[in-house]
């Protein structure tokens, strides 16, 4: 289990955030199907389509890239909730809390807006119509601004041998944010998102002609020069890897066109099951989503309660183990409902954590390693179940620490995703 105490919180602003951003933005789009445009002006320069995946201690992971000439270098977190990339412009208004303006991007002479009446990119559900001449402008869940093209690469892993850019793209089309309302972590390093989501013609993927890609999440506490984790591209991508399990990427909601939509069978604990979601859909249940740019697991809240009440019952029965009451981290903002002091687990020599896993349609299994499931905030002198109860219609969400590990492969031709254990 790790012990980085600061870790959790900060994440969670960012889950609030993104729910009421999205809701606002998502709920009022269009359905859009994939695969769709392609972009014939893009050119990938590049065989070798690794890039190196780095996490933030705030467990967000990003990847480095180059914008313009003179390069320009961000970091931007993964998200495949959001199509589009977008980075933080120099002149933002609502701004992210980077540890520097000069980290901002200011558009140089290569730059170009798209402009409001291109037909092809300025396009709903991403991009709002805008008067003759203007530039596009967008509103993805986190960031607005205007969309605009320029050189654009992506940077392979430090342990390669050539460190050139790995994926160099010319009129790469992206967002430049001026109001942008996410945490990234205080004094985080990320100033924006490399969009990983489907379905709108500026999305990366549309652009690249992307059908398959596939990313392994390294511990947040890794040495980021060791860590062989990376983002791949294209139609091999991932393909070094074995793979266990298989799950079929499902359609969404029409108002939710950009999320990968898994279908999960079950939750069980040690193997029993838990929670049956088929059960519940009549009654609202939201469906599942994979989503790299959420930090932890969102569960709704039918779900939330069988795992809560299961990890519980086996701490008690089997070691004679109580919550805390109120059952809630002394961290601010608190969000767990279930935690344990340390002293009374510490106390337990033969105590062994429940196996909490997430079964999907086909066969697939998601068995979460102990130090997934639960985190130790040493600060706080306990131990929390890292999950997060939902309300509402929106979807349940497998966050990146419960994706750590394993690397997870989209196939969007084939609406697969594929997973396997031991993937970085
Ligand atoms: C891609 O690979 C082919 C064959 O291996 C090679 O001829 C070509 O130069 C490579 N392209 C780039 C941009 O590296
Ligand atoms: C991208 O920029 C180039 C100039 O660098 C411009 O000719 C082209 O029209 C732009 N593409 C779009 C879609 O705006
Ligand atoms: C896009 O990718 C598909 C399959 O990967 C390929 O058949 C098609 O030719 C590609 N289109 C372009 C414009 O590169
Ligand atoms: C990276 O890993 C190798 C072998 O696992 C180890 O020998 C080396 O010391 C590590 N480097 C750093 C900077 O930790
Ligand atoms: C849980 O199920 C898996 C797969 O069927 C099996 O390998 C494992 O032994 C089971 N574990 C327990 C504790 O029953
Ligand atoms: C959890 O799974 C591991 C590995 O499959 C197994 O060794 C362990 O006994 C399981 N724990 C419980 C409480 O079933």
């Amino acid at each position: 289990m790790t012990t980085t105490s600061v870790l959790f919180p900060i994440m969670i602003t960012f889950i609030f955030l993104f729910t009421t951003n999205f809701l606002l933005t998502v709920t009022a789009s269009q359905p859009v199907s994939f695969p769709s445009l392609t972009i014939h002006t893009t050119t990938v320069s590049s065989n070798d389509t690794a890039i190196a995946v780095m996490p933030t201690l705030s467990a967000y992971y990003f990847v480095e890239a180059r914008i313009g000439l003179p390069r320009f270098r961000v970091k931007l977190a993964l998200s495949t909730s959001t199509p589009t990339t977008w980075v933080q412009s120099a002149d933002c208004v609502v701004c992210l809390d980077v540890p520097s303006k000069s980290m901002n991007f200011d558009p140089a002479d290569g730059f170009e807006p798209v402009l409001g009446d291109d037909s092809k990119y300025c396009v709903p559900p991403v991009a709002k119509t805008a008067t003759l001449g203007d530039p596009c402008r967008y509103v993805l869940g986190f960031s607005q601004g205007i969309l605009g093209n320029d050189t654009f690469s992506l940077v392979s892993p430090p342990s390669t041998s050539s460190p050139p850019p790995s994926l160099e793209i010319n009129h790469f089309i992206f967002g430049v944010g001026k109001q942008n309302m996410v945490n990234f972590g205080a004094h985080s390093p990320i100033v924006g998102q490399l969009g990983l989501g489907k379905g709108h013609p500026s999305s990366t993927l549309s652009q690249l002609n992307i059908s398959r890609f596939s990313y392994c999440l390294p511990p947040s506490n890794s040495n980021h020069q060791n860590t062989t984790a990376t983002l791949e591209f294209g139609p091999k991508a991932g393909l070094t890897t074995a793979y266990y399990y298989n799950t079929p990427i499902v359609e969404g909601p029409p108002d939710n066109p950009f999320d990968y939509y898994i279908n999960l069978i079950e939750i069980a604990i040690n193997n029993a099951s838990v929670y049956t979601p088929s059960k519940q859909r009549e009654r609202g249940e939201p469906g599942f989503v994979i989503d790299v740019g959420a930090t932890v697991t969102l569960l709704y809240k039918e779900a939330y309660i069988r795992v809560k009440d299961a990890v519980m019952e086996y701490l008690s029965s089997n070691f004679g183990l109580y919550p805390v009451y109120p059952s809630r981290p002394v961290s601010k903002p608190p969000i767990y409902e279930l935690c344990y002091y340390n002293q009374d687990l510490e106390s337990i020599t033969t105590l062994t954590y429940p196996n909490i896993s997430f079964h999907f349609e086909g066969g697939a299994v998601l068995q979460l390693p102990e130090s997934q499931a639960f985190h130790n905030f040493v600060d706080e002198l306990q131990t929390c179940l890292v999950m997060i109860p939902r309300t509402g219609t929106e979807p349940s969400r497998l966050g990146a620490s419960q994706q750590r590990g394993w690397r997870f492969t989209y196939d969007i031709l084939q609406s697969e995703l594929s997973f396997a254990p031991n993937g970085c």
